[in-house]
């Protein structure tokens, strides 16, 4: 049996959700047992469905972004063959551990952000990154100049939020944008 740990990390808009659901999608079609997880903070576009910027959706298990959420992941993806979690960085470090061992035995894909707001890195993600046995790097294309895009910035009327805003502000084109280093703006 298959045994692998993918990771898709990226800014948002990077496309992290629809790879996420592509890779899925072929398994499912191929009469393999999946399912797909997402924090219950991520109630953007749909409630009970993982939801793409540009509209793709798919079904999933809406889970406490807790430790109860995490063991209820652990607990529940024994049971499939296909294993997927998007929005990770919301989810505590111990995910990590978690889907490192049902990474053995079954296919284990994760998408989250690399960096938040400040541009700092999301915990989960880079400690899920350590353990991936593949990381596909996604960039977006950049609001400034349309480059690739590696960051994201959280914009309040305009202009970059400051550093010391909460760091969990769920949303879309209305309150973020992809950038490239070079016109990612440091909060102050
Ligand atoms: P993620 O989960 O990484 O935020 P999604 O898969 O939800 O990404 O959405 C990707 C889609 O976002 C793209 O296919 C495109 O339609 C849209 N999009 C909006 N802004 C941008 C941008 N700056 N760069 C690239 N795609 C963008
Ligand atoms: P996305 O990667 O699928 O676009 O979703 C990222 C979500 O994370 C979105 O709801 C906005 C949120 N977010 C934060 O809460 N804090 C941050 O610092 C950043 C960059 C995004
Ligand atoms: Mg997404």
């Amino acid at each position: 049996c298959l045994s692998v740990l993918i990771v898709i990390v990226g800014p948002m808009f990077a496309g992290k959700t629809t790879e996420l659901i592509r890779r899925v999608e072929r398994h499912v079609i191929a009469g393999r047992r999946a399912v797909v997880f997402k924090p219950s903070i991520d109630s953007r576009y749909d409630a009970s469905k993982v939801a793409a910027h540009n509209g793709l959706r798919f079904g999933a298990v809406v889970v406490p972004p807790s430790e109860e959420g995490v063991e209820a992941i652990g607990k529940m993806g024994v049971e499939y063959d296909v294993v997927a979690v998007d929005e990770i960085q919301f989810f505590p470090v111990q995910l990590a551990e978690v889907l490192n061992s049902l990474a053995n035995g079954r296919v284990v894909i994760a998408a989250g952000l690399n960096l938040d707001f400040r541009g700092e890195p999301f915990e989960t993600t880079a400690r899920v990154m350590a353990y991936a046995d593949r990381v596909i790097s996604l960039t977006a294309v950049c609001k400034v100049c349309g480059r690739p895009a590696t960051r994201t910035q959280r914009l309040v009327n305009g202009v970059p939020a400051p550093r010391d805003s909460p760091r969990i502000l769920v949303g879309g084109g209305d309150s973020y944008e992809a950038r490239c280093r070079r016109h990612f703006v440091n909060p102050l």
